[in-house]
């Protein structure tokens, strides 16, 4: 969700009033997402390299996130949306974790769609987690496969992303779903986050329906004609 900074620079605005409009973006493609059939939609909110920014952003966006999360979990319940959320969770604030623990035990068992919200999350934090986690589990060398660190993932029941869509022009990974987005298909718009919604998810929709996935095989027809 890049772009909240550029768009509020460009009203004379600071960082966080961009942020606040990013909320509403959120909505917005949620409401889409529901609408147009996608049925589980990951959210970049906060990165491990996030931290680096100056402090009072920080702290605007954390409480942001927290605002968010309890004004929303009521709608979001109702709506029959299950929320999770990736990242380190020891980084954050004891409200904080309380906020998205209550989240997500409430809204578990709900099915009509999933948002994930990533939040402390780095792409490589995860996978080194996912070690962690196996050399906890004393798990032999030979026994390490794909499979042994894909469980071993913030959410594995999720699946691998089949788009991913940047904003704001930016041509980068920045440390999103590493090990998950080995095949996902990857669209950069320059619209700024806070301007996206319904119209721009269905363009990246229509878009993504062109694209030939064949991941990493050959397409039956190109092996018919030889
Ligand atoms: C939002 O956009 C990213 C978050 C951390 C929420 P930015 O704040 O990175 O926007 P730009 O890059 O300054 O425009
Ligand atoms: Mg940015």
């Amino acid at each position: 969700m890049d772009g909240n900074g550029r768009w509020a620079r460009g009203r004379g605005r600071p960082a966080s009033f961009g942020h606040r409009q990013g909320v509403r973006a959120i909505k917005r493609v949620l409401q889409a997402c529901e609408d147009l059939g996608v049925h589980a939609l990951s959210i970049y909110a906060f990165s491990t390299e996030n931290w680096a920014r100056p402090r009072a952003e920080v702290r605007a966006l954390m409480r942001l996130f927290h605002e968010t999360m309890q004004r929303e979990i009521d709608e979001m319940h109702r709506r029959g949306v299950r929320i999770v959320v990736s990242g380190r969770r020891d980084e954050l604030s004891a409200r904080m974790r309380e906020r998205i623990d209550e989240a997500m035990a409430r809204t578990a068992n709900n099915t009509n769609g999933v948002l994930n919200v990533c939040l402390n999350y780095g792409g490589r934090a995860e996978i080194v987690d996912a070690v962690r986690k196996l050399v906890r589990d004393g798990l032999p060398a030979q026994k390490v496969d794909e499979e042994a660190i894909s469980s071993r993932m913030y959410n594995p029941e999720l699946p691998d992303p089949d788009l991913i869509i940047r904003t704001a022009g930016e041509h980068r990974v920045s440390n999103f779903l590493l090990w998950q987005s080995a095949y996902s298909e990857m669209l950069v718009t320059e619209t700024l986050w806070p301007d996206f919604g319904e119209d721009e998810l269905k363009a990246a929709l229509a878009e993504y329906a062109l694209r030939v996935r064949r991941f990493g095989a050959r397409p039956a027809a190109e092996i018919a004609v030889g």
